[in-house]
């Protein structure tokens, strides 16, 4: 029998939720949860990687985060534009290959050509890959499959789960094990539709600056415990 003790998931998601209150909290701009944010994404890339996690997915800007004012919009995708290249030098050490989800054609070109730039760049590197979502939604990325599918012009009854799989974003990625939200928030918000219809979730107290090493050894550990089924009934 597998040993649920030593079962540590290959794919964690992360919803990095709270940055604007984290902020407010402390009498500072919204954005500034976010920068401090962005810091704590590479620390979870740190800490996932050393416990042997392969996939470590962020939630980084929804299909419905345009509704925030742009000021705060521009700020999110800006921090990307500027830091990834310290990101990468950082990173490049740990052997992270770097993804991007969502509808990335629709973004500013500035940032569409940091996103092509750097998957390419980490696209030998294998030690974790790390997915951000950017302009994501769960919805969205259905719909964009099956017009892909029918685009290329798949017959109804070639399409069945595995093969629909073909057509998301990134079809290679297993699907998440583990679905961690921060900030007390117990909701999915569109993040990753298809792919979490199993996942474990873990929701945390903690907004995202917040977010601590041992907070995720909790959220592991949690996992661990907890038997998975998939609809069917163990023993
Ligand atoms: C949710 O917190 C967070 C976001 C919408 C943005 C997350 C972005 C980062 C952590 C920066 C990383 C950026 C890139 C491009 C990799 P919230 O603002 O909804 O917080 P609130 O619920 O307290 O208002």
């Amino acid at each position: 029998m597998e040993n649920l003790q030593e079962r540590t998931p290959l794919h964690i998601a992360f919803i990095m939720d709270g940055n604007g209150r984290w902020a407010k909290r402390q009498g500072k701009p919204r954005t500034y949860g976010h920068y401090v944010g962005l810091y704590k994404l590479e620390d979870v890339v740190r800490w996932c990687s050393l416990r042997g996690v392969k996939y470590a997915t962020f939630y980084a800007f929804s299909t419905e985060n345009w509704k925030r004012p742009p000021e705060e919009v521009n700020f999110i995708l800006g921090l990307l534009v500027e830091k990834i290249s310290e990101f990468y030098e950082r990173m490049a050490k740990e052997k992270v290959r770097l993804r991007f989800i969502g509808r990335i054609s629709e973004l500013p070109e500035i940032v569409r050509n940091k996103c092509i730039e750097y998957e390419e760049k980490t696209k030998e590197y294998t030690n974790i890959q790390v997915i951000v979502a950017l302009n994501y939604g769960g919805r969205a990325e259905i719909v964009d499959a099956i017009k892909k599918a029918i685009e290329r012009g798949v017959k109804p009854e070639d399409i069945n789960e595995q093969t629909f799989r073909n057509y998301l974003y990134a079809p290679d990625i297993p699907d998440p094990d583990l679905i961690v939200r921060t900030s007390g928030e117990m909701r999915l918000s569109n993040f990753l539709t298809w792919q979490g219809a199993y996942s474990e979730l873990y929701f945390s107290e903690l907004f995202w600056p917040d977010f601590s090493e041992e907070e995720l050894d909790k959220a592991i550990e949690t996992y661990r415990r907890r038997e998975r089924r998939f609809g069917g009934i163990n023993g």
